[in-house]
């Protein structure tokens, strides 16, 4: 169902222009760095985002300094007139001991300054901090007005953080050429672009961790007469063209799948709500199979519930994604919950039929007790697991859990072992009923007979999704076109079906459902049997668990 989600989502961020990158405001005015130190300047870029994934609270109203990486230390928004205190970065300092550097927010919300520039001094001296050169100093100053307006760290990603890294050394370090006019080198958040020369364009591979991206494809970005980047008319900010790298019909296709998704779940929602309604209406149909029944449709309304809120709120919006809020990524591990306590619930129709035909005795109470120990408690167990490991390697946890990680596995683990015991619970009740039933033919095994294949349908189908899995295509290939649309289908009728089978093709089901019919019409028709109809209906003979008895005393 939602392991093997990796949609393109992403593809959208160019059309909103979210990667729009700035650069240097002054390129021309780019500086020969012979001496870059590029180990610190490494460091301090990585600070520099370190301090932004991490300080994320800005600063309210005007007597707030806000919060800022000074190139060494990394300050959280200070109301004014309070003193911020950090330690002595251990990238800079050549200081033994741990050392604090203290910086004042003064009154309308301005960091005190002190050293010549105003900058990088603070009161740093107690680090001992490494000479920085006046070129380095620049170099560094441009680079952070650059990542400014980066919108994802290049931390985000392991291959981009590498990509970010082997920029750092090999291009933004480096001068470029001296005799002409030229945009220099940059990072745009996903790939490093060299310096070029003004009036020229020049091409990157489509960066490979994007998803929706395709390998093999260009990207371009266009150097001005003037030697600097292009700016996005709309935004008056560099822009490099992604778009290339992506395949407009691919973007539709992707749009209607989730519109396949969308409607599969609402329809399967609306079913197993209506199902629900019923089975707690007649209340003569309690019993173990239907109280099994009602804890399999609550985890799929749950479930089906948190997939729509998932496909309308969140992969269509890649604002959502990049932010990675915690409620985002708590709705990823729900969901995931709520699945497993879906397959859970499945086992447990199997392993109640089995225990009914084949153990013969079941002591009902008892192993109702056992079912939600299974249905809802051991996917507890499964989901803590998955997520306490997951979101202990922050570079899994990007962009909401969206992409596959290499710990899908510890969810669809479990649920595969259920399914294939739940598979062999099955075939063996088929082999002794057709063994042992063959010759009875009354309407209570009759009635066992029907719930069993109910049962016998469902199972391959809720596996189908995990059957056709590994024969996923390649994204882009043609046969994708067949696969996506019958894979969503698969996941999100799903629902539709449970309650099809489990209640409105349930003879017992339709059989009440008539009788309550008619019983209406009646009394509508004859106002003075109002009463008698009412009485009827309340005084009809509630025999829990006695249906299931029945099959059982039948066999
Ligand atoms: C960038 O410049 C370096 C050195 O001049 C060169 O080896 C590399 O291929 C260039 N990269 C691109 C993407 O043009
Ligand atoms: C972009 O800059 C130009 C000139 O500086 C200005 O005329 C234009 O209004 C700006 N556009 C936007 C969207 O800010
Ligand atoms: C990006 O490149 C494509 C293909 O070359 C082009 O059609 C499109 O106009 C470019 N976008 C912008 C904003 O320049």
């Amino acid at each position: 169902m939602g392991w093997t989600n990796s949609y393109s989502i992403l593809f959208k961020l160019l059309e909103l222009g979210l990667v729009l990158v700035v650069h240097l405001s002054d390129s021309s005015s780019r500086i020969e760095a012979d001496e870059v130190d590029k180990v610190l300047l490494r460091h301090q870029l990585k600070a520099y985002w370190m301090c932004r994934l991490n300080v994320t609270q800005y600063a309210k109203g005007n007597d707030t300094c806000p919060p800022e990486f000074d190139g060494w230390g990394c300050w959280e928004a200070t109301p004014a007139g309070q003193v911020a205190k950090i330690e002595c970065p251990s990238f800079g300092s050549l200081a033994e001991d741990k050392n604090f550097v203290t910086r004042t927010c003064q009154t309308g919300g301005k960091w005190a300054t002190s050293g010549t520039d105003g900058k990088y001094d603070g009161d740093y001296f107690r680090c001992q901090l490494k000479e920085m050169s006046a070129n380095h100093k620049k170099i560094l100053e441009n680079l952070l007005r650059e990542m400014d307006d980066i919108k994802t760290s290049p931390y985000a990603v392991s291959e981009s953080a590498q990509e970010f890294e082997r920029c750092i050394n090999d291009v933004l370090s480096n001068p470029g050429p001296t005799d002409k006019l030229y945009c220099p080198g940059t990072f745009d958040g996903w790939s490093c672009w060299n310096a070029t020369s003004a009036g020229d364009v020049v091409y990157v591979p489509c960066p490979v961790f994007v998803t929706g991206f395709h390998p093999g494809r260009y990207a371009h970005k266009v150097c001005e007469e003037d030697g600097s980047w292009f700016l996005h008319p709309e935004t008056n900010k560099t822009w490099s063209n992604y778009t290339t790298c992506i395949d407009k019909d691919d973007l539709s296709f992707r749009d209607k799948i989730n519109k396949i998704y969308i409607a599969g779940y609402s329809i399967s929602v609306i079913a197993l709500s209506v199902s629900l309604v019923i089975f707690f209406y007649f209340r003569s149909m309690k019993c173990t199979r239907i109280t099994i029944h009602k804890n399999l449709f609550v985890s799929f309304i749950i479930n089906n519930i948190l997939w729509i809120v998932w496909y309308t709120e969140v992969i269509r919006y890649p604002e959502v994604l990049f932010s990675n809020k915690i409620a985002c990524q708590v709705l990823h591990v729900l969901v995931h919950y709520f699945l497993l306590s879906n397959y859970m619930w499945m086992f447990c129709e199997g392993l109640y039929l089995h225990t009914l035909l084949v153990i013969a005795f079941v002591a009902e109470d008892k192993i109702m007790k056992w079912f939600y120990i299974l249905g809802w408690g051991s996917p507890i167990i499964v989901i803590t697991c998955y997520a306490g490991i997951r979101s202990s390697y922050p570079e899994d946890t990007v962009f909401c859990w969206i992409e596959e990680s290499r710990f899908t596995w510890i969810l669809s683990g479990p649920v595969c072992i259920f399914m294939l015991l739940n598979f062999i619970f099955l075939i063996n009740i088929v082999r002794v009923l057709v063994t042992k039933l063959r010759a009875v033919n009354s309407p209570d095994t009759h009635q066992t007979r029907k719930a069993v294949r109910a049962t016998l349908i469902l199972i391959p189908l809720l596996g189908l999704h995990y059957i056709i899995t590994p024969f996923r295509p390649e994204p882009g290939s043609p046969e994708e076109a067949v696969y996506e649309p019958i894979s969503a289908a698969v996941a999100s009728f799903q629902g539709l079906c449970v309650s099809l089978l489990f209640c409105f093709f349930n003879g017992e089901v339709i059989a009440l459902i008539k009788k309550k019919w008619q019983q209406t019409f009646t009394t509508w028709g004859n106002d003075t049997n109002r009463n008698y109809a009412v009485t009827t209906m309340s005084t009809m003979p509630t025999t829990p668990s006695h249906h299931d008895r029945e099959d059982t005393t039948a066999v």
